[in-house]
């Protein structure tokens, strides 16, 4: 018979459970703090623990990792109240099998599988390397929002992946977060102390792609004046982040896997190989499955980038951390901004909720930033949220006409930012995502002016 002992300070609760597993044929023993679970656990050596995490005298994940110390095979389940992002990301990475959130009662069923599941993982016995982690306050400044059922299986997934050096591959919709979710499995893991180094495979032409992964010698090409590190050697033990991978030619694509498989490579122009001990993690909004279908992306390349994936969901699919995203994004843009919007009222959250946000967490954080912008006092009014469906639906089309250019259409695109932001040539820029200077240079070519 398998033996599992429950660790919760709450009587009541501790009864149900030990009942319950009791029922279903478990040897149960409780424990009602966590001095005594580990006291059991040394003694009884049990197969799996489920464990409370705010208990009066240790903090449950100080009890996992006790547990871990005393038998790293011991399965552990964490069940607990508080459900962020930071303990879910370190029990998981401390090698907790499962995080299960207490609501106002318990899903029964859902504890049943996951002890299952966690006697067969414990049967197969294959573990992940633990991790430190004095990590917290680094992850407050990458810190992803949610609370969601589906984002706290990517908070899982980080753990994982930042537990070890796996290469990861981050497929998900535009604005989804893959670039965040990326920092924090580099932040979080044995990676956090070493460089951190980005790549965008869209912005530039090959050679100039090769060079910025590989680097070049002097006199390679007309442009090699000098030698030059390419972004693995800069990443030195620490990780590359290859974002929008599927943009890179076949060609390149035979050169990465290349490294990928050797763990070294040339510069261009050079002949000294020098080792590539970086961890790799690419991200893409593409399908790369599809585009390995069309014979765009090398099949092996897809297969040693795709190790360990990670998809996060586009925003529409768990609609229920829209208000905390909100509330998150306000605090944030107002230390930007230098702004105090502290209200919005229920008729805008809805509207907020509501929005099918095709560009994801990005269009949200945006369409904030204008509201933000444009609200006056402290509460954001449902005029100052500019919905990209909405401005269609109200009809604003009818208004411009069918034959207007490009060209017009800036122009009173940039004219009517100016004349809401007053003329807050940073504001017009930051809502425009443009530059000063650009800004400035259309001010001119338009003939803008501000009537005073
Ligand atoms: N869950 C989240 N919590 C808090 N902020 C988030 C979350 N997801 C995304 N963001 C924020 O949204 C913005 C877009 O995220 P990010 O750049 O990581 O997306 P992406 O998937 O890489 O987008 P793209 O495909 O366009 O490159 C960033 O400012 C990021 O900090
Ligand atoms: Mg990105």
């Amino acid at each position: 018979m398998e033996k599992i002992i429950v660790i919760d300070d709450n009587k009541t609760f501790l009864e149900t459970i030990s009942t319950y597993l009791s029922e279903l044929g478990y040897e149960t023993t409780p424990a009602d703090c966590g001095k005594k679970g580990l006291e059991l656990v040394k003694k009884i050596n049990p197969d799996l623990v489920i464990c409370d995490i705010t208990m009066p005298d240790i903090n449950g994940l100080e009890v996992l990792k006790y547990i871990k110390e005393i038998d790293e095979l011991i399965q552990v389940i964490m069940m607990t109240a508080v459900d962020d992002m930071n303990s879910t990301i370190i029990a998981t990475q401390n090698g907790a099998y499962d995080y299960l959130v207490k609501a106002d009662d318990l899903d029964l069923n859902r504890l049943k599988i996951s002890i299952s599941r966690s006697l067969e993982n414990r049967k197969m016995s294959k573990r992940l390397e633990s991790v430190t982690t004095d990590n917290l306050k680094e992850l407050e400044n990458n810190i992803i929002i949610g609370k969601s059922s589906i984002i706290r299986e990517i908070y899982k997934k980080i753990g994982q992946a930042s537990a070890s050096r796996v290469t990861v591959l981050i497929q998900g919709e535009s604005g989804t977060g893959k670039e965040l979710i990326a920092k924090v499995v580099h932040s979080s893991g044995i990676t956090k102390n070493l460089p951190f180094i980005p790549l965008n495979c869209t912005a530039m032409p090959e050679t100039l792609l090769e060079s910025e992964l590989f680097g070049h010698v002097k006199g390679s090409f007309t442009d090699a004046i000098k030698d030059k590190r390419g972004k693995f050697e800069l990443a030195g033990e620490g990780t590359i982040f290859l974002d929008e991978i599927s943009e890179m030619s076949i060609n390149l694509q035979a050169k990465l896997l290349r490294v990928l498989q050797e763990h070294e490579f040339e510069k261009v122009g050079g002949e000294t190989l020098i080792p590539m001990k970086a961890r790799v993690i690419s991200a893409t909004n593409c399908d790369l499955q599809k585009l390995v279908e069309k014979g765009k992306f090398r099949e092996d390349l897809f297969y040693r980038l795709s190790v360990f994936s990670i998809t996060p969901p586009p925003l529409r699919d768990r609609r229920e951390d829209i208000e905390l995203l909100v509330k998150h994004f306000i605090e944030k843009i107002n230390v930007t901004l230098h702004k105090t919007v502290r209200k919005i009222p229920d008729e805008v959250m809805m509207m907020l909720k509501m929005h099918d946000w095709k560009g994801n967490v990005r269009e949200l954080e945006n369409t904030l930033m204008q509201a933000i912008v444009l609200s006056k006092g402290d509460v954001i009014e449902k005029e100052n949220i500019l919905l990209r469906q909405n401005e269609v639906q109200r009809g604003d089309e009818g208004k411009i006409g069918s034959n207007v250019t490009i060209e017009e259409l800036e122009r009173m695109h940039i004219k009517s930012i100016l004349e809401k932001t007053n003329w807050d040539i940073k504001t017009t820029c930051d809502i425009l995502g443009i530059s000063k200077a650009t800004i400035y240079r259309k001010i001119e070519t338009y003939n803008l002016k501000q009537h005073k």
